[in-house]
């Protein structure tokens, strides 16, 4: 079954259950507003005019009476999925809030009630799945207008839509860079007058924007405008810090803010890989700790990739985002970001390519992915020169990969072979050893291969093992 058959299936039962127990019904929200933009959407939201849960029940039986519905009594609404689409039923409501919670007081209300409480006029759409006018739209805040005008608007007044649940703040800045919408004057205005109520939005949530704006087509748009709004400083103060020029005795930088955006652009461009485009946020994020300026060589950031891949462990746990892989990977490459254009600068060796393939592994493409779209100078000739250098350097990358197997570097000789021909326990100078054959493979010492690291084995061994007996 094709997904909009399916969807009449489902609003066809909802329409008989509408009818059977006089409660009527309406498709709303985001499901709407993406019909309209032509987006997919896999999760459908139910307002009823009664009780969400019952009716969600009786739905439920009618498309297949084995389907499980997961019920919230203390919210009153109920959910199931049927053929891979998430459903949502809730009874219409009208919402107060208080000021240091996003918990709403909830009390029953009308369908007008419950558009008008919604965050933008865009997402305040409904459809009527009442038979007596099934289909039809009621637009009660011109939504469908500020769906073609591309605008962000709140229904209500915006100090009290962003004031009631500060998230939507965020909410507005993810939708105008996932959607390339402009968000109203006055609505941009009461998101700047309440930046600081995102204080009381856990990081979860926070970081769950942060993500969906990073993963949109064009991410400067939404990280932009969270620094105009003054959300940035509860979102990522780091960042913040990077926007600006410094003059001294005539001679600026860049602003590297604004240089950031630009490399993930380019990044998102070429993948959509999340962690990825975390790192290209992040890369300079230590440059204005390690900002310097000297007469002979102007501005400097000298180990910003080091100190910048430190940072990166505290945004992460700041923000609640994984620590593990996820995290691992964006400090290897913040850490990595300026090897390959360093290396391009002069010969490029084999020894050195075979230590950054070491030391890349796995994410040498990326780490050059990374590396093109860091590459944003005005001089077109400049840029065609890094450009025509990385290509370069990608060749000997692939040439040395082939030959030497270094990506995924496993020892040739472990430390069990070593410990069983001197018949030694487990202790550093096994480590030793080891390392002194990883070093001359990545020289170019020895090759990647059993027989020559077996040799080199047997003439150096001897010595580290005297050297820690004495
Ligand atoms: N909504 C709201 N305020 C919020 C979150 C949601 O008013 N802070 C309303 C909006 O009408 C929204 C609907 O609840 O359309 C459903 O919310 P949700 O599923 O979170 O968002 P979608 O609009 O569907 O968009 P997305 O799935 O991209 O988050």
């Amino acid at each position: 079954m094709n997904y909009s058959a399916l969807n009449q299936v489902f609003f066809k039962s909802c329409s008989e259950v509408s009818s059977e127990t006089n409660t009527p019904c309406y498709a709303v929200g985001g499901w709407v507003r993406d019909l309209f933009l032509e987006r997919e959407c896999k999760d459908i939201d139910v307002v009823v005019v009664g009780s969400g849960i019952e009716f969600a029940k009786e739905v439920a039986k009618k498309l297949n009476p084995k389907i499980k519905v997961n019920y919230f009594a203390n919210f009153g609404t109920a959910q199931f999925v049927y053929d891979g689409i998430d459903y949502e039923f809730v009874g219409a409501r009208k919402e107060s809030y208080q000021r240091d919670s996003r918990n709403p007081i909830i009390e029953n209300g009308t369908i007008e009630d419950d558009i008008a409480r919604r965050d933008f006029t865009i997402n305040s759409l409904a459809i009527s799945l009442n038979a007596s006018n099934f289909g039809e739209l009621l637009d009660l805040h011109g939504g469908s207008a500020d769906l073609e005008k591309k605008i962000l608007r709140t229904p209500q007044d915006p100090d009290i839509t962003y004031s009631d649940d500060p998230l939507r703040m965020l909410r507005a800045v993810r939708f105008a860079s996932q959607l390339n919408f402009k968000i109203e004057e006055k609505s941009f205005e009461a998101i700047s007058r309440n930046s600081n109520r995102l204080e009381i939005i856990s990081k979860e949530r926070i970081h769950s924007e942060l993500n969906k704006i990073l993963l949109s087509p064009k991410p400067s748009i939404g990280l932009d405008l969270l620094y105009k709004t003054g959300l940035l400083d509860y979102v990522l103060p780091e960042l913040k810090l990077l926007h600006g020029v410094e003059l001294y005795k005539g001679k600026g930088h860049k602003d590297n803010f604004y240089h950031t955006l630009q490399v993930v652009d380019n990044l998102a461009e070429k993948s959509d890989n999340l962690w990825l485009r975390w790192a290209a946020l992040l890369h300079d994020i230590a440059k204005p700790q390690t900002k310097s300026f000297s007469e002979e060589n102007g501005w400097s950031f000298h180990g910003h990739e080091v100190l910048g891949s430190k940072m990166a462990v505290s945004i992460f746990k700041t923000l609640k985002l994984p620590l593990d892989q996820p995290l691992q990977y964006v400090r290897k490459l913040i850490f990595l970001h300026l090897r390959p254009i360093a290396l391009t600068k002069e010969e490029i060796t084999d020894s050195a390519v075979r230590r950054l393939l070491f030391e890349a592994g796995d994410d040498i493409d990326d780490l050059l992915l990374l590396c093109q779209s860091d590459i944003t100078s005005k001089n077109e000739a400049k840029v065609a020169r890094y450009l025509e250098n990385l290509e370069k350097l990608k060749l000997k990358i692939k040439e040395v990969e082939e030959r030497d197997h270094i990506k995924n570097f496993q020892p040739p000789i472990t430390g069990e072979m070593i410990m069983k021909t001197y018949n030694l326990k487990p202790s550093r100078v096994i480590g030793d050893i080891k390392n002194h054959i990883k070093e001359a493979i990545l020289d170019g010492v020895i090759r990647n291969d059993y027989d020559e690291a077996f040799a080199l084995m047997l003439s150096v061994a001897p010595k580290y093992i005297t050297d820690a007996q004495s």
